[in-house]
């Protein structure tokens, strides 16, 4: 399925090539799109021109009046040749794809027979799932849905961290403060970390008793595992619980503690390649390290292995169960020295693989107090916005402005959507401020509850309309609004591909806010001007030509939601 939009490009292009006796790859870098106002492309004149000493408005005025390309009008405006999309067949071929698609719709091919491996969420176990690790978690999950999308196979592994010394602070803590009946309750381990970790770091001596738990757990002491082993599953049955309600499932809930085993050989293997000396004590990889940076620790003095030790034998493993082409890290903008290095560790050792390693880097959020207050964990977090959406759900009923058969249900796909499309709007890198009024505005924010409420107008429309037709005249569908919203539609497929590569999923987001934007500009129109009524009752095939658009925009939207881990209910 080639995209619409491409193929007009395409034949722009390619008219432009043999025009100019050039190659349509060199034409197609200057090939950018226009200013709404002036079309769909604009082919910029002056390098093509430049070289060859002519003017580049002569340039675009020439080009106007001798190149014709398939379904376009050609025209120049100063150094540049716009081309505009006609509105036949154009309109007709981007409805059609959407709907002859439906659920498909906006997917690709460029990742078939490919295999990336998307490290996303990766909590540290016996710590609250914090609310920050919704950035992980939910970029991660966008991201893999839009691999998928481009026909990928995906491997999603949530890495837990399940090994290191925090563990020895939960038994040591537990042994002080714990109560054993309630081993298996997340809020008691969390209570008793807290307290371990408070204390760790004033009494240096129950510090010590932590990190020796730690080394038993290293040495394989039956004990010291299997008090790991509770705590572990304690913690499992609890995120289990947070990702049902996010609507995540993991290809591989592979932990740091799988690594377990396979530290000497790892160590074993660096040495004889890259080189490992020691330092105070501990051994590091010998690599000339820029001045105060920190160098990658392989084993403390006291003989414990690193997060680096681990992640540098995930890789190798993973490179050989799955034989990735591109892996991805969805880790907080913090550990990005972390992970320059360990790419580049693996890239000394000799695996031309490394390559196809990235870090997707995310930044911080900042502002977000709950109900409850400090401690910020997600599940509060989703409760509280559950809570809020369902007020809201409930005044909009009470007040005739919505209807649902389960308001609970619907206020929960709300709340939840409300705190993933909050976070992923974002350009990831970027810092962003968490605002509740933002996020769960249902009065014209940008936000989840306004697509989400946009898609189910849709539905509501194509309900009363009785249903999407299966024939209709494109023809008909001349306001600017529609053509505007024919546009929209025709650019989902082109999002989900860049968004894909540049591993942005706020691409999508946005988009999918300009196009309820542009269909709730279309559908108000209908308010002044009954002749302008998606639902007009008396040209039945006017109304025929709007209801298969509004099938089109809904796909869209449902299509779009469903990538960013959003529901899309039909009744709001
Ligand atoms: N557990 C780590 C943390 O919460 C993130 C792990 C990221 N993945 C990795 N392969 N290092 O900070």
């Amino acid at each position: 399925m080639s995209i619409v939009l491409d193929q007009y490009r395409q034949s722009f292009v390619d008219s432009l090539a043999s025009a100019l006796g050039m190659t349509a790859v060199e034409v197609s870098r200057f090939v950018k799109p226009a200013d709404p106002q002036h079309g769909d492309f604009s082919f910029v004149c002056i390098p093509v021109a430049k070289p060859k000493k002519l003017d580049p408005a002569a340039l675009a005025a020439e080009l106007a009046g001798k190149v014709t390309a398939v379904g376009l009008t050609l025209a120049p405006a100063g150094p540049y040749l716009n081309a505009r999309i006609t509105p036949l067949p154009f309109t007709q071929q981007v409805i059609d794809a959407a709907r002859a698609q439906g659920a498909h719709y906006g997917e690709g091919t460029g990742g078939q027979g490919k295999t990336v491996a998307i490290d996303y969420s990766s909590p540290n176990i016996a710590k609250p799932i914090g609310f920050h690790h919704i950035r992980s978690t939910a970029i991660g999950h966008a991201i893999a849905n839009l691999h998928r999308s481009q026909g990928w196979k995906v491997e999603g592994i949530n890495y837990l961290g399940d090994w290191g010394k925090q563990f020895g602070l939960v038994a040591v803590g537990f042994a002080e403060y714990g109560e054993p009946a309630r081993k298996t309750e997340m809020a008691h381990l969390v209570e008793v970390y807290v307290k371990a970790n408070a204390r760790a770091e004033k009494e240096p001596a129950f510090d010590e008793q932590a990190r020796a738990f730690f080394r038993r757990m290293e040495g394989n002491d039956p004990e010291a595992l299997a008090l790991w082993r509770e705590f572990r599953d304690t913690s499992l049955a609890d995120f289990r619980q947070v990702y049902a309600r996010l609507g995540i499932t993991f290809e591989h809930w592979d932990g740091e503690s799988l690594y377990q085993g396979k530290m000497d050989a790892v160590i074993d293997q660096v040495t004889k390649t890259v080189g490992t000396r020691e330092s105070e004590g501990a051994l590091i990889v010998d690599l000339p390290y820029k001045k105060d940076e920190p160098p990658v620790l392989l084993k403390k003095s006291d003989g414990s292995t690193l997060y680096a030790t681990r992640d540098l034998a995930a890789a190798i493993d993973r490179q050989q169960r799955f034989c990735f082409d591109r892996a991805l890290y969805v880790v907080a903008a913090d550990q990005s020295l972390h992970f320059k290095q360990f790419f580049l560790v693996l890239e000394r050792m000799g695996f031309t693989w490394a390559k196809s390693l990235s870090h997707i880097a995310f930044g911080r959020i900042h502002g977000m107090s709950t109900r409850k207050g400090n401690l910020t964990l997600l599940t509060d977090v989703l409760d509280e916005a559950h809570d809020r959406a369902l007020e809201k759900v409930n005044t909009n009923i009470a007040e005739g402005r919505m209807q649902t058969d389960d308001p609970d249900a619907l206020a929960e796909q709300v709340g939840v959507g409300a705190i993933i499309f909050g976070d992923l709007k974002n350009k990831r890198t970027t810092d962003y401020e968490f605002n509740w009024d933002q996020v769960l505005d249902f009065e014209g924010g940008h936000n989840g509850p306004y697509l989400q409420y946009a898609h189910a107008r849709t539905c509501k429309v194509l309900s009363l309309g009785g249903g999407a037709p299966t024939s209709y005249d494109a023809a008909l569908l001349t306001l600017p609004e529609e053509q505007a919203l024919v546009r929209e539609v025709a650019r989902l497929p082109l999002v989900t591909r860049e968004a894909t590569e540049q591993s942005e999923p706020s691409l999508l987001a946005r988009y999918l806010l300009d196009l309820a934007a542009a269909f709730s500009r279309w559908y108000t129109l209908g308010n002044q001007e009954r002749a302008h009524r998606v639902l007009i009752e008396d040209d039945p095939a006017l109304r025929a030509a709007r209801l298969a658009l509004t099938d089109a925009v809904r796909l869209s939207l449902a299509n779009g939601l469903k990538l960013l881990g959003l529901q899309a209910p039909r009744q709001m």
